[in-house]
């Protein structure tokens, strides 16, 4: 993991980045763009029937409801900070958008009552440089993935880039995510990935896929 360099962000700040960065930008070539879904994809349609609760965090533009929606999924959940992000993934899904709860929301902030069979995360954890943050990330996903559900995290590899989207960014390899989750969850498998940016770049990603195996949330003294 790398070490924290930025300064913490007001939520309100995030937001404003954000924002600006899916008004200001073609959506089709943002570095982490894919036309469509790879190994998170893969793994999903693997462990989890069309039936079951999914939740996409930091959602983006991202094609992965539109693809899960294909294979027949309807219990789909999208939490992201950009209202921009959500009205154009809503205009795509063209009619097929209320199979798909959409939270304008910082995850850190996220309450539901639902509890998830998979918690999906692309390119979103590695921007929480801090450990107060990240803390906060795994008691929301600890809270709300059932026991039993699955933990399915994509981030940039220790070679990948380090700065996305003008944000400082942390990279995980399996020691480094095995530390931060090995209480309460057991890691089932990892896999590499190179993805190609729309502008022809290198960005090295790993995916990890844990399940969640104690009960309780634990307190971490964080709020
Ligand atoms: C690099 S993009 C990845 C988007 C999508 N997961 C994908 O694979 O295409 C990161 C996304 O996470 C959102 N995001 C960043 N921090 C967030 C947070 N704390 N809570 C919710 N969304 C967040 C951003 O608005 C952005 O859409």
């Amino acid at each position: 993991m790398t070490t924290p360099r930025s300064k913490l962000r007001p939520s309100s700040s995030l937001q404003n980045h954000w924002e600006l960065v899916y008004k200001s930008q073609n959506h089709a070539q943002v570095s982490w763009h894919q036309k469509h879904s790879t190994t998170s994809l893969d793994w999903i349609l693997e462990h989890t029937k069309p039936s079951q609760d999914i939740i996409d965090v930091g959602s983006g533009v991202s094609i992965l409801t539109d693809n899960l929606i294909e294979e027949g999924y309807s219990n789909l959940s999208a939490v992201e900070l950009s209202e921009s992000a959500i009205i154009a993934t809503q205009k795509r899904l063209g009619g097929k958008e209320s199979l798909v709860r959409f939270y304008c929301q910082n995850i850190l902030d996220f309450e539901t009552d639902q509890r998830f069979d998979l918690w999906h995360d692309r390119a979103v954890f590695h921007f929480l440089t801090h450990e107060s943050e990240q803390k906060k990330y795994i008691n929301k996903l600890n809270t709300h993935l059932a026991i039993g559900g699955y933990f399915l995290l994509a981030t940039f590899a220790p070679d990948g880039p380090t700065i996305c989207s003008n944000l400082d960014v942390a990279s995980y390899d399996e020691k480094a995510v095995r530390a931060l989750l090995a209480d309460d969850f057991r890691m089932i498998k990892t896999a590499s990935e190179d993805h190609i940016t729309p502008t022809g770049k290198l960005h090295q990603f790993n995916y990890f896929l844990l399940q969640k195996i104690s009960t309780p949330p634990k307190n971490t003294g964080v709020v």
